[in-house]
């Protein structure tokens, strides 16, 4: 699958032949080529993890360490399953397991673990910032896996991968609506800066407690009324109340949440008829998103959810993403 702003040779644009970052901490400010060149490079790991041998040695000699400052299913067992089939070491530190218990400063830790040589570092912690801190102290390249409310890059790579599985390479004309807690949401903030990036349009839907005040500087439509929001949707993507982010109440109840914004089949039908569900998980069934949508095959006029496609996608981009941000350290052409 090739990407529509790549030149008639199929090559990016000149001088531009390596992703130019040293780290990625999140998509604010990428240039559409480099978004598109990192699911570009994603799309032969697709091919790879679908073969029953699944191993490529090209990290091999290399140690990637996953530093999980915060709960993870699906972003820490798909960075550790990249980093394995790519042949580096990969190496867990979980924190609830480790000296941040015993009151170690984050600096402290960044340093510890730059003193082991990592050939990257993989970090996911609670306070928006925390990765960038991180990034500017070590001498690796730094993958954020979610930085608070900040960002979770690899999580809008991974949706921009699987709607473009499922929808094809043009972006523009293309609208997606996001829905939940976009106050809390790094997946969401994600998301908007890779999709308006490549030239999708994405509306927002939250409650008034639950929509930050300056969303219209990202370049979105925002509704309250999630009807209204759907209409045309070609993309339907439904986002978790973040109460480990609520202090206070910000929905009237999980009852009422359901019955204003939760994806039903009723509501799925006014988006486009070949819609495509989407959710970073975990879910909570039957307050965000029914069950019956969120394990929708395919109904008559084509709509379908992508939720396992999103995790299958999710390791191929991770594996992308390690590749590409250790090239240089790999003696190839990569970030000056
Ligand atoms: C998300 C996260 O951690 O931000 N999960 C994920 O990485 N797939 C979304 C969430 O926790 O709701």
């Amino acid at each position: 699958m090739t990407s529509p702003n790549l030149d008639a040779a199929g090559r990016y644009p000149a001088g531009s032949a390596a992703f130019p970052h040293r780290s990625l901490t999140g998509l604010a400010g990428l240039a559409p080529w480099e978004i598109l060149f990192l699911l570009d490079e994603a799309e032969q790991w697709v091919e790879l993890n679908r073969q029953p041998h699944k191993r490529n040695d090209r990290l091999a000699g290399l140690t990637i360490i996953n530093a999980f400052f915060e709960n993870s299913t699906r972003t820490l067992l798909s960075f550790e399953i990249a980093g394995k089939r790519l042949g580096a070491d990969v190496v867990n530190m979980h924190a609830a397991q480790s000296s941040v218990k015993k009151g170690e400063t984050l600096i402290d830790t960044a340093m510890t673990l730059n003193a082991m040589h990592a050939d990257a570092i993989v970090i996911r912690h609670q306070s928006s910032g925390a990765v960038q801190l991180i990034a500017d102290k070590v001498d690796c390249p730094v993958l954020n896996a979610g930085d608070g409310q900040h960002e979770h890059p690899t999580q809008g790579l991974l949706d921009a991968l699987t709607i473009r599985h499922a929808k094809g390479a043009e972006f523009a004309g293309m609208r997606v609506t996001i829905c939940g807690d976009i106050l809390h949401s790094r997946v969401a903030r994600s998301n908007i800066h890779c999709l308006t990036t490549l030239g999708a349009e994405v509306r927002v839907c939250a409650p008034p407690a639950l929509m930050p005040a300056d969303i219209e500087a990202l370049k979105v439509h925002p509704f309250h009324d999630f009807d209204a929001a759907l209409v045309g949707s070609d993309v339907v993507m439904m986002l978790r109340l973040q109460q480990e982010r609520m202090s206070g109440q910000f929905i009237p109840s999980p009852r009422e949440y359901r019955h204003l914004y939760g994806l039903t089949l009723d509501r799925l039908a006014k988006a486009k008829g070949d819609a495509l569900v989407m959710h970073p998980g975990p879910m909570n069934r039957g307050v965000e998103i029914d069950s019956n949508v969120a394990d929708l095959a395919q109904n008559a006029s084509g709509a379908r959810s992508a939720i396992t496609t999103q995790v299958e996608m999710g390791v191929a981009i991770r594996m992308a993403c390690l590749d590409v941000l250790t090239r240089r350290t790999r003696g190839l052409e990569g970030w000056a």
